[in-house]
């Protein structure tokens, strides 16, 4: 099998980090995977933030936390209620993908730049995991001015968010569905 098969095969959500930092070298391999995604006529209508910094960190896993506890679904509420939860897992960066909602389709590049990350991730054996939750976070009154504070562009939309960072854990892929694909012939 060739190395990008098993790269592709081998990447699982991470929800286990070290707290070492990733290499400069290796953020940077992991934000050119990202910026070469494709995008609907070429737009490349994206906006990267990268945090790394630990008091941003925090300030975002509090806002989110308190976000999922107004959220009015119990499962979430309760999770986010304890002080050791992590809505990116204690990973050391997390990646934000904004872009401009009018753009052709903004929420599917943001998603493959950061498939992509994932995979240029994985191919370093760094882990990664998708954190839905803070795409949410921008749009509540607080989440506005930690957007602000973050750089976002005051126009655009959060699409996808990522956490990355050295695995403190494995994963094993769940089971595949069967019979979803027709090829004709
Ligand atoms: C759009 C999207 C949103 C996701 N949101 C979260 C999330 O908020 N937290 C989390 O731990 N995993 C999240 N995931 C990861 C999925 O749970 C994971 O991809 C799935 O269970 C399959 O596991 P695998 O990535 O190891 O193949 C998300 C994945 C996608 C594509």
């Amino acid at each position: 099998m060739n190395e990008t098969m098993k790269t592709i095969l081998n990447r699982r959500s991470i929800r286990a980090y070290k707290p070492e930092q990733i290499k400069e070298e290796e953020l940077q391999t992991i934000l050119e995977g990202g910026i070469y995604a494709p995008t609907a006529i070429n737009e490349q209508p994206w906006h990267i933030t990268v945090v790394q910094n630990k008091d941003l960190l925090d300030k975002i896993n509090r806002s989110c936390r308190e976000m999922m506890q107004k959220s009015g679904n119990s499962t979430f509420a309760e999770r986010a209620k304890s002080d050791s939860f992590s809505v990116f897992y204690n990973a050391p960066t997390f990646i934000i993908i904004s872009g401009d909602p009018k753009a052709i389709t903004p929420e599917i590049d943001c998603a493959l730049a950061l498939e992509n990350m994932f995979l240029a991730a994985e191919s370093l054996n760094i882990g990664s995991c998708w954190i839905h939750a803070v795409t949410q976070l921008f749009s509540t009154e607080e989440g506005k001015s930690l957007k602000q504070e973050l750089g976002i562009p005051a126009e655009y939309n959060t699409y996808s968010a990522g956490a990355f960072g050295y695995k403190a854990m494995e994963a094993t892929a769940p089971t595949r569905k069967e019979n979803i694909i027709n090829i004709i012939r």
